[in-house]
């Protein structure tokens, strides 16, 4: 794969090789077009902008994505990013002491710390239930993680597509199971929307988060909070604003606490319907299926070069366009600082726990020769430096 016209979309620096789009994804010209566009307007007419017309700008770009995720568009507001749809959520669950919030030890650094603070202030118990790497199969994950359920559990609580692993997690049985449990679910997609199909309609998600601006493309500070109708009640806003016992109340309390936070920018938000004309017009399912072929072939190469396993099966069930490889180092940022100064590849090498990992990511702008860059720069500092420690090819 090596599609150039897509690569001359983006406006990326070309000396860079650009491996890490799961962190803040890029977004492609057109839709970053789009953006400064209803920029322009906002800052030639703000009050007409802001307090006229938002409303139906925001009801016609929710009705877009509503028709991306397969949700209603009044069950969705958007959000500047994740973490703070998991505030939202957190700040408001009526937590009672004692009370378990199931989720695993795989989770996103910022949102475990959200669950630990607000678990902490009432006296609840965040529960990250350890999952064994390499995980053998869906049904052993599942396994693994109902191991954590409680008499105590009130809330599900887990990433669909992992952060710092990289991994997809069997969200669908986890959802379906959590229900017939009578729990709470809320799934974390920071990473899944235009990344792997996502149909809100048929997960058994209550509680769902996603990021516009990773995988669909849209420019920096769009994402989403998808609550099911009748869970809406518990989210208070997070900024209590306009919205708020409101003077004109619209027909969803839901939306006139969410939506209306004081004067900000929310250009971003208006994007989703271009990024989701770009995806589409440039046949997207196919390029993500050439993209994870690009990421699954390289695997296996990648881990014998660290001596390493890989945390899971490469598959489609596990794998899409992320791969993340347990890497031994004592000097995380160090090595990040590295690749990125010498050897100009952009990739993250993060730290989870007491373990460090090294992720790469695919999108439609890469080819084979950017893994190979990769490949030959971690050669480099294995025979010239001591960053890394290859273990006992057993050893994970
Ligand atoms: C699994 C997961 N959840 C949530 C997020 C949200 O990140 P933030 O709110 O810090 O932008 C990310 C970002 O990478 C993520 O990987």
């Amino acid at each position: 794969m090596q599609n150039k016209t897509l690569q001359s979309r983006f406006l990326l620096r070309p000396e860079i090789t650009f491996l890490n789009f799961g962190s803040f994804g890029a977004c492609p010209k057109p839709v970053f077009q789009d953006y400064q566009r209803w920029q322009l307007e906002l800052e030639q007419e703000p009050v007409q902008f802001i307090a006229v017309n938002g409303i139906q700008y925001l009801k016609q770009s929710r009705e877009a994505l509503g028709a991306y995720v397969g949700a209603a568009a009044d069950d969705l507001v958007y959000v500047p990013n994740p973490s703070y749809a998991v505030n939202i959520i957190a700040k408001s669950f009526d937590l009672k002491p004692g009370d378990e919030i199931l989720a695993t030890n795989l989770e996103y650094g910022a949102c475990d710390k959200t669950w630990n603070y607000y678990c902490k202030k009432s006296g609840a118990v965040y529960v990250r239930q350890p999952i064994e790497l390499p995980v053998k199969s869906r049904q052993a994950f599942i396994d693994q993680f109902f191991n954590g359920l409680s008499d105590k559990t009130r809330m599900v609580f887990i990433s669909h597509i992992t952060s710092t692993t990289g991994m997809i997690l069997p969200v669908e049985e986890i959802c379906e199971i959590a229900k017939s449990k009578g729990l709470i679910t809320f799934v974390d997609g920071a990473h899944t929307p235009g990344h792997i199909p996502l149909d809100l309609g048929t997960l058994k998600a209550d509680i769902y988060t996603g990021a516009c601006h990773k995988w669909m493309l849209t420019p920096k500070g769009c994402s989403f909070l998808y609550m099911r109708k009748e869970y809406q009640y518990i989210a208070d806003p997070l900024v209590v604003s306009w919205g708020y016992d409101s003077a004109f109340p619209s027909h969803s309390r839901f939306l006139d606490y969410h939506q209306m936070q004081g004067t900000r920018d929310f250009s971003a938000f208006l994007t989703v319907p271009a990024a989701i004309a770009f995806l589409e017009e440039n046949n997207w399912p196919e390029v993500a299926r050439e993209c994870r072929n690009l990421v699954q072939r390289n695997a296996p190469r990648f881990c014998e070069l660290l001596k390493t396993q890989p945390l899971c099966p490469i598959t489609d069930d596990f794998i899409g366009q992320m791969f993340s490889i347990p890497i031994q180092t004592e000097q995380p940022e160090a090595l990040q600082r590295l690749l990125f100064e010498v050897y100009k590849i952009e990739i993250p090498v993060m730290r989870h726990d007491a373990r460090v990992f090294l992720r790469y990511s695919i999108n439609a702008f890469n080819s084979q020769a950017d893994l190979d860059r990769l490949y030959s720069a971690l050669e480099n500092i294995l025979a010239t430096t001591d960053f890394i420690r290859l273990p006992g090819a057993t050893e994970l």
